[in-house]
């Protein structure tokens, strides 16, 4: 009764909003997912009450035409906790949600319905459960911050579905399986962080020629195999594997196949044989860890 006194409050007492079934599904939305938050120490939603139009509530961005729908949520380091409500799934022009940097718990709300999303930032949190395979639905997904919380589960064996996806972060969750063999379907990616995980199995191959990568972190999980001969990524710039259980000879052209190559951190892995010569070619390269690995002869003089 309360909600329904609101919405018609909301109607009829604010003159220019256009009042639709759309809207109130949107307001409904909101209002269950405040509901999901049990402690709020900043009063960060203390505006979040039916008085004010909810495109007026804190953190709330709408699109700039009627019928105002929300375009975005963006909550980020308010020290919120409590669980992130399926509601959100209702917004349905969602494009940008940030509720990185509190202390959510639970599993990933279902966002997979949401066509629209294009930024997910839910990292530094302590959402646990799995990545759900229907993300990979999010078509038009670019960012997808998820690290630092204690999801669990394998990387959605669709996740190259993601055909628009520009920043990748993984890391320092608890995910177990393989690096997805679709994964190099992602060629836009040009940040992929997947490191502090459980990690194993070999590198696809083709991730070694995803031609917009400038970072690759794949370090501090159980990763094996080799870097293979058909290595061709010339915008990396930091590529870090180290911790891992990688191997054999490094290619010969390791150097001239990564040429913008500016921090190479390959130790605490089972790299043997000779440091190639054409890492020399690799003019910018201010890092090099080559350490706990089994390198043998001489530092070439390239
Ligand atoms: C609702 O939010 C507005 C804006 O922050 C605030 O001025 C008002 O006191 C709030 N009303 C209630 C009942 O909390
Ligand atoms: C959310 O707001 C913060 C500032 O409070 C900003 O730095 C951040 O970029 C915003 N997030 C998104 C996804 O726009
Ligand atoms: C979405 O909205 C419909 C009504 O419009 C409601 O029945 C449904 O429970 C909502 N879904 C969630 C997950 O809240
Ligand atoms: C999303 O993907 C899942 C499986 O990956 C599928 O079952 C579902 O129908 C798709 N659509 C939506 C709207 O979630
Ligand atoms: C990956 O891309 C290839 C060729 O571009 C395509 O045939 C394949 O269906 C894609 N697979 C996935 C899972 O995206
Ligand atoms: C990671 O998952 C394993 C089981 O796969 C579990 O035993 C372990 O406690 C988890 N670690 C964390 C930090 O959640
Ligand atoms: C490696 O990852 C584990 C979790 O999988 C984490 O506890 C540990 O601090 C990480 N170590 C380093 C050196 O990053
Ligand atoms: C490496 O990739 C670039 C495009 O990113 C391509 O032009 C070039 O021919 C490739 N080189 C080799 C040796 O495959
Ligand atoms: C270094 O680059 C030059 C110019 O591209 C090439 O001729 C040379 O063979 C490369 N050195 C090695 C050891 O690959």
């Amino acid at each position: 009764m309360l909600i329904q006194l609101a919405l018609l409050l909301l109607c009829y007492g604010v003159g220019n909003v256009h009042c639709v079934h759309g809207n109130s599904k949107e307001l409904q939305s909101l209002l269950d997912f405040k509901q999901g938050v049990t402690t709020d120490p900043n009063r960060a939603l203390s505006s979040w009450n039916t008085s004010v139009h909810y495109c007026r509530w804190s953190g709330v961005i709408c699109t700039p035409t009627q019928p105002w729908q929300v375009s975005g949520l963006n909550l980020t380091g308010k020290s919120l906790v409590g669980e992130i409500t399926s509601s959100l799934v209702n917004l349905t022009l969602l494009s940008q949600l940030d509720l990185s940097s509190n202390s959510f718990s639970g599993q990933l709300p279902p966002l997979g319905g949401l066509q629209l999303l294009h930024t997910i930032y839910l990292n530094d949190n302590s959402l646990d459960g799995t990545i759900p395979d229907a993300l990979t639905n999010c078509s038009n997904l670019v960012n997808l911050d998820l690290h630092n919380n204690k999801l669990s589960g394998v990387i959605p064996p669709k996740i190259g579905l993601l055909s628009n996806l520009d920043y990748l972060d993984l890391s320092r969750n608890n995910l177990t399986g393989v690096i997805p063999p679709t994964f190099p379907n992602l060629t836009h990616v040009s940040f992929c962080k997947l490191k502090s995980n459980q990690l194993e199995g070999s590198i696809p191959d083709g991730l070694w020629q995803m031609s917009n990568m400038g970072q690759l972190s794949l370090g501090n999980n159980t990763l094996s195999g080799e870097i293979p001969q058909t290595i061709n990524m010339s915008r990396l710039q930091i590529l870090g594997l180290e911790l891992n259980r990688l191997g054999k000879t490094l290619p010969s052209n390791f150097g001239n196949a990564v040429p913008s190559l500016i921090r190479l951190i390959l130790d605490g892995n089972m790299f043997e044989g000779h440091i190639p010569v054409s890492l020399g070619n690799a003019s910018s390269l201010e890092l090099i860890d080559l350490s706990g690995n089994h390198f043998t002869g001489q530092i070439p003089a390239s």
